[in-house]
């Protein structure tokens, strides 16, 4: 399928092209196969891409293997004024990056824009990392020796990336592997291959050299042994994956067999805590903008919502009217807040929450926890055939209940009551995640306290919005290993430290 057939239109037609990007090339899939792109918006296929297999994996990464030896040798003010430029090219192919983000992911054009703002802030951040990686001077312990460390790119990386946030979180990972030296192939995921196309062929034009950054696409049936391939090729150095921990646990110990670095984002199941001297408006806000935004596919949306007893009832009343006031539709109708989910498993996997929590005396006060009926209005006008669900709230619901327990990825958020500060300690930490826990209270001391006691990579305190290109990004316990972001920790993740132990004559 060509880009001229997309059913949008775009300024820059280039951005719309469909086939695998390798050694500055556009390729196909070695069998000929594609595999189609759907609208979680109106159920329908829009484009068609290459549906690699573990046979297309060799070259991709061969030529990314030739790239990097002359990329490595790059001055680290090249790198950075090279990441600089595709910064900006990526800021001027916003609106372009958008449409194609509202059709792969469903989520409404504005929030398809507040991503690749996101999204820029990583460029950004690593076009500063660039030239800051810097090795130590050590005073030995031992006279006439000296100790120098430096720091080298590691070599090809490979990445893995998920369907929720297609554009920052791929260009998270290839911005700090390009930061660091080194070269990278993507595999993005089969619901969104297009944005990161698009992305990968603006570095081109920004003028990393061909094969620094290579794209193969692949449909969900290919992507095991996709993934497979690359993380035991020998050539690949280094792994980074963004998705679930069931995915990621195969992913490491493939890396393991051949002791390859990984960096892990996995899967969050985050307690939003609500105390009774919080400020209520602030907190509504960011529960608000966290749980809603597209759609609750977050790795680090509010998965449980623990509310104090006192402010409980005033709490549910403000989120039921608040919430009844989102108008779900496709992501490109006027005044949407609300898209569908991306896929269907995800519409599978709430219904059984749902109807698990009532089973076991959760209340419904909004919505059904049920697909929408695909043969109606609210569907943008698509007549049908969208992954929606309507925002959907229970109260009365305990860690029991299978949302309590395990990852929730769509519009349905349960509220469960709580008495004293280590009783809520207890049952937020109560999980094998530890990515993301959020706090509202006004107390200082409480404050401090539940920073340190709660067990989660990423804290929010008194905001629900705490992802930054500057503070460092990512898990603890079976939520991930790595960091994504900050000062030093995200680069390091694509170097190795290098020491140098320099004998000298004649001297103290
Ligand atoms: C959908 O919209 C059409 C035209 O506006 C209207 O005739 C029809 O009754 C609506 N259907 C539903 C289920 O609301
Ligand atoms: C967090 O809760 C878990 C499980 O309830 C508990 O084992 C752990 O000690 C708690 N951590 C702190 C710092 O209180
Ligand atoms: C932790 O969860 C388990 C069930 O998953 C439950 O039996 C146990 O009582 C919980 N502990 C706390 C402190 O909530
Ligand atoms: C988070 O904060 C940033 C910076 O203030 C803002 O641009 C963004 O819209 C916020 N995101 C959400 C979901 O509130």
């Amino acid at each position: 399928m060509a880009s001229t057939e997309l059913p949008f239109q775009l300024s820059d037609e280039s951005l719309g092209q469909l086939d695998c990007l390798v050694d500055g090339k556009s390729v196909a899939a070695r069998s000929g196969k594609r595999f189609d792109v759907i609208d979680p918006g109106s159920g329908k296929v829009w484009a068609a891409c290459p549906d690699c297999s573990d046979e297309d994996v060799d070259a991709a990464v061969q030529s990314c293997h030739k790239a990097f030896l002359e990329y490595a040798k790059w001055t680290p003010r090249r790198r950075s004024q090279t990441l600089s430029k595709w910064h900006h090219l990526i800021a001027e192919a916003k609106e372009d990056l958008a449409r194609i983000l509202v059709h792969e992911t469903g989520k409404p054009l504005a929030e398809a824009y507040g991503e690749i703002d996101y999204a820029l802030t990583f460029s950004w951040w690593f076009v500063g990392e660039a030239e800051r990686a810097h090795g130590n001077s050590i005073v030995s312990a031992v006279p006439g020796r000296r100790a120098i460390t430096i720091k080298q790119p590691v070599g090809v990386a490979a990445a893995l990336v998920p369907w929720n946030f297609p554009v920052a979180l791929s260009l998270r990972k290839m911005a700090a592997a390009l930061a660091a030296g080194c070269a990278m192939v993507v595999k993005p995921s089969p619901e969104s291959p297009v944005t990161v196309l698009a992305l990968a062929r603006l570095a081109l034009r920004a003028g990393f050299p061909p094969g620094a950054l290579n794209v193969l696409t692949t449909s969900l049936d290919g992507t095991p042994a996709v993934a497979e391939a690359l993380c035991l090729h020998p050539l690949v150095r280094k792994v980074t994956f963004t998705g679930s921990t069931r995915v990621g646990k195969i992913i490491s110990g493939l890396c393991a067999r051949n002791l390859k670095k990984s960096t892990l984002e996995l899967g969050g199941n985050c307690p939003f805590i609500v105390f009774d001297d919080a400020n209520l408006e602030q907190a509504m806000g960011q529960l608000m903008a966290l749980k809603w935004r597209h759609a609750g596919q977050a790795c680090i949306s509010s998965n449980r919502l623990y509310v104090q007893r006192g402010v409980h009832d005033r709490l549910v009343e403000e989120l039921v009217a608040r919430t009844s006031k989102l108008k779900v539709g496709h992501g490109m109708a006027e005044g949407t807040t609300m898209g569908p989910v991306t896929t269907p498993r995800s519409l599978d996997k709430a219904e059984d929450m749902a109807k698990d929590a009532l089973a076991k005396g959760a209340k419904m006060v909004l919505g059904n926890g049920m697909r929408m009926d695909n043969n109606n209005n609210n569907t943008g006008g698509s007549g049908g055939g969208g992954y929606f669900m309507e925002p959907t709230v229970m109260t009365g619901v305990t860690d029991d209940m299978l949302m309590s327990g395990d990852e929730i990825f769509a519009p349905l958020l349960g509220v469960s009551v709580f008495d004293s500060e280590d009783e809520v300690v207890a049952r937020a930490n109560n999980t094998s995640m530890g990515l993301a826990s959020y706090v509202f209270t006004k107390d200082v001391d409480r404050m401090w306290r539940m920073f340190e006691k709660l067990e989660a990579g990423m804290i929010g305190l008194n905001t629900g919005n705490s992802s930054s290109a500057e503070a460092p990004f990512g898990g603890i316990k079976e939520s991930g290993a790595g960091k994504e972001s900050g000062k030093d920790v995200a680069i390091e993740e694509f170097l190795v430290t290098k020491s140098g132990t320099l004998t000298v004559e004649g001297h103290w």
